[in-house]
C-alpha cells in the first residue's frame, strides 16, 4: 500500500480527501472500486439494497468497516434524495443494477425498474439538489443494438436491446442522455458521463450464471462446469480495467479536460477475439486442481448475443486510456485470486490479496506508461 499512497500523481491525486459515493458498493465491481478509492485516500460511502449471501468480496475483504454503508433501494426516490443530500458527494459512481442476463429474462419488470428507474432516481436527486457533483453512470456494452457485426461498437452507434437486460441498459442510456440535455448541459453544477464496458472478470465474483464464478465454484468442489454458448466471443477484461477507465473519466470531468455529457467505451484490445472456451482453458491452466473437466451444455432457452466488441478509440483519444492487461494476464490475475481464496496457498487474506492485485495492476500500467498511472 505504501507505494500507492506515496504516488501522488495517480489520477493526479484527485480523489484524495473527496467524498465518493458508490452505488452497488456491496457487489463485485463496487467492492473492488471501494477498495481502490480507499487506497486513493477518498472518503467512501455506499448505497446498495443488500449484502449478498456469502461468499462475497464485500465481506471477504471486510469493506464494511472501511466505508460508510447504507442499505437502501435505488427505486426509492425520496430515500435516494435524502441520502445524497446528507452525504453531499463530490463524485458518484452509479453501479447499482440487476446485472444478470438470465435473471432479467425471469424478472424483466424488476430489472427495468432497478436499471432504468433506479438510474433516473439518482439523476433526479442530483437535479433537485443541484450542487457540484461528478456523476459517472455505469451501463454496459449491451446497451448497443447488437446487429452481430464484426466491428466494435462506437459510442455514437444505435442503442437497443433485444433481451430485457440489454433493453434495461439501453433504457438507462436514454435516461442519462435526457437528463444531460434537459438539466445538466447548461448552468448546472452537476457533470455526468455514461461509461460502457463489457464482460468483466476477476477475483471475488460469485454471481450465479456467470462463467468465471461458475468455473471456480465447480472446480473448488471437484465438479464439472456447465457452460452455455461455448463459442460466443466476449470482450473479456479484468475488473480493474473498466474501473481505471471510470476513475479516469471522473478525474478528467472534474478537471474539465473532457466534455460534460459524453459516453465512453472501455474494453479489451479489439485485434483478437476470445471465446468462452478460450477463457475457460486459460483459467484452468493456472488452477492446480485435479478436476478441470468441462461439461459443454448449450442452453438455448434464451437469446444471448454471439459476438460483441467495443471500439475504444474515443477513450484513447480523449483520455489516453488503453487496456493494461493482455488476455493471459487477465486470466492469471483471476485464477490467482480464486486460488488464494479456495486453496489458501498464501497467508494473505482476501483484503490483502485484493490490495496486492490493485498494486500489481497499477505497476503494470506504470510500466506501460499509461497516463492515469504515471508517477
Ligand atoms: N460484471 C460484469 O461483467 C458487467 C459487465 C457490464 C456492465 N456491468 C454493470 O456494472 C455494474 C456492477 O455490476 P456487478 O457485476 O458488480 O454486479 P453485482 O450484482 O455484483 O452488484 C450489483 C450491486 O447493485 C446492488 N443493487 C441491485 N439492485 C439494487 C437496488 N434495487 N437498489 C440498490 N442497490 C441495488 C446490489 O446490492 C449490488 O451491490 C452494473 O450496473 C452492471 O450492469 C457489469
Amino acid at each position: 500500500m505504501e507505494n500507492l499512497v506515496n504516488n501522488k500523481t495517480m489520477f493526479e491525486n484527485i480523489y484524495k480527501g473527496k467524498k465518493v459515493l458508490v452505488t452497488g458498493h456491496t457487489g463485485f465491481k463496487g467492492s473492488w472500486l471501494c477498495l481502490w478509492l480507499k487506497m486513493l485516500g477518498a472518503d467512501v460511502f455506499g448505497i446498495s439494497n443488500e449484502i449478498y449471501k456469502a461468499p462475497n468480496l464485500y465481506e471477504a475483504a471486510d469493506i464494511d468497516s472501511q466505508i460508510v454503508s447504507h442499505i437502501a433501494d435505488i427505486r426509492d426516490l425520496n430515500k435516494m434524495t435524502s441520502l445524497i443530500k446528507n452525504i453531499q458527494p463530490d463524485f458518484i459512481f452509479h453501479l447499482a443494477a440487476q446485472p444478470i442476463v438470465k435473471l432479467a429474462y425471469e424478472e424483466p419488470v424488476d430489472t427495468f425498474t432497478t436499471n432504468i428507474i433506479g438510474t433516473a432516481n439518482i439523476l433526479e436527486a442530483l437535479r433537485v439538489l443541484n450542487y457540484p457533483c461528478i456523476a459517472i453512470m455505469i451501463t454496459s456494452d449491451k446497451c448497443y443494438d447488437n446487429v452481430e457485426w464484426v466491428w466494435g461498437y462506437r459510442e455514437t452507434d444505435q442503442l437497443g436491446g433485444k433481451d430485457p437486460y440489454s433493453a434495461s441498459k439501453g433504457g438507462a442510456e436514454l435516461i442519462i442522455k435526457t437528463y444531460f440535455h434537459s438539466y445538466f448541459k447548461k448552468n448546472s453544477s452537476v457533470k455526468i458521463a455514461s461509461v460502457r464496458a463489457g464482460n468483466v472478470i476477476g477475483g471475488g465474483d460469485w454471481a450465479a450464471n456467470r462463467i468465471v464464478p461458475d468455473c471456480f465454484r465447480a472446480w473448488a468442489s471437484n465438479e464439472k462446469v456447465v457452460i452455455r454458448s461455448p463459442n460466443a466471443t466476449r470482450p473479456w477484461q479484468h475488473v480493474l480495467e473498466p474501473l481505471s477507465g471510470y476513475l479516469r473519466t471522473g478525474q478528467l470531468l472534474h478537471q474539465e479536460k473532457i466534455d460534460n455529457g459524453e459516453a465512453y467505451n472501455f474494453g479489451p484490445p479489439t485485434d483478437k477475439n476470445y471465446t468462452v472456451i478460450d477463457l475457460i482453458k486459460a483459467l484452468a491452466n493456472d488452477w492446480d486442481a485435479d478436476n478441470k473437466d468441462i461439461l459443454n451444455v448449450e442452453d438455448s432457452n434464451f437469446l444471448e448475443s454471439g459476438l460483441l466488441k467495443l471500439n475504444i478509440d474515443k477513450a484513447l483519444f480523449d483520455m489516453q486510456w488503453i487496456p493494461t492487461l493482455d488476455f493471459d494476464q487477465t486470466a492469471i490475475f483471476t485464477s490467482e485470486w480464486y486460488k488464494n481464496y479456495y486453496q489458501k496457498l498464501t497467508d494473505q487474506d482476501s483484503l490483502q490479496f485484493t490490495t496486492i492485485q490493485i498494486e500489481q495492476y497499477v505497476r503494470v500500467a506504470q510500466s506501460k506508461d499509461i497516463s492515469w498511472a504515471l508517477r
